[in-house]
């Protein structure tokens, strides 16, 4: 399928992630190397999605002298994954800014309609001031991330962007449809969708994969 170009989405371009990336493809890998991968490609995505936060300034005392320096305020800031796959992300996320929220959403895509089912939310207090990360690494038809979206934005969130593993142009174009505003960062944008909804070459189903339920 044609990918069209959409502002605010960013494929990430650095040969370790492509290599992790690719490490994840491989059906031979197993959940152990799986599980690894997702969290090290989660940490290297965390980076790039937060290269624009803002930062405050306080005032620390070195060795040698008191100086005022930037901090990133962690409590301003969520990490929320969409279940299950979305929580393999999450270690990633809270291993460079450990002091983020954490929310949960549940979703599950339909196996005849593809159509998402929520079946959990559990999100933190106060949220409606927080920037806002969703985590999920596969974003196929793009149904799922449409429909965290609306529930975040449901409970009153302004500030959201998305990070997945691996992207179908059909789900970049839906998310974007819905979603002009909201930053989309991608590991890797694959080819298309085959006839069950899932991304070619893709990884499989990366729930399954990532906690070994085949
Ligand atoms: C997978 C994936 C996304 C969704 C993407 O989850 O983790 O949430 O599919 O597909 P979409 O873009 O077409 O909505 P799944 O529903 O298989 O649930 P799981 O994570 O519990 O396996
Ligand atoms: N969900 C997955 O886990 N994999 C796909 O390829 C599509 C949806």
């Amino acid at each position: 399928m044609e990918v069209k170009e959409f502002e605010k989405v960013y494929v990430l371009d650095h040969p370790l992630i492509k290599h992790k990336i690719t490490r994840i493809r491989d059906k031979n890998t197993p959940t152990s190397e799986f599980r690894q991968m997702v969290k090290e490609i989660a940490i290297m995505e965390a980076y790039e999605a937060m290269k624009n936060l803002p930062t405050k300034m306080v005032e620390v005392e070195t060795p040698i002298e008191k100086t005022t320096q930037p901090i990133v305020e962690g409590d301003k800031l969520c990490f929320v994954p969409i279940l299950r796959a979305g929580l393999g992300m999450v270690d990633g996320f809270t291993s460079l800014l450990p002091t983020a929220h954490v929310g949960h959403i549940g979703l599950y895509r339909d196996e005849a309609t593809h159509e998402p089912h929520e079946y959990y939310c559990k999100l933190p207090k106060g949220l409606e001031n927080m920037k806002v990360f969703l985590l999920d690494p596969m974003l196929a038809t793009g149904g799922s991330a449409n429909d965290a979206v609306k529930m975040l934005k449901k409970h009153g969130v302004k500030d959201i962007s998305f990070c997945c593993i691996i992207a179908a142009p059909e789900g970049v174009e839906a998310f974007k449809k819905e979603n002009p505003d909201i930053p989309l960062y991608i590991g890797a944008l694959d080819r298309e969708l085959n006839n069950r909804a899932y991304i070619c070459p893709g990884l499989g189903d990366a729930g399954d994969r990532i906690f070994g339920t085949f």
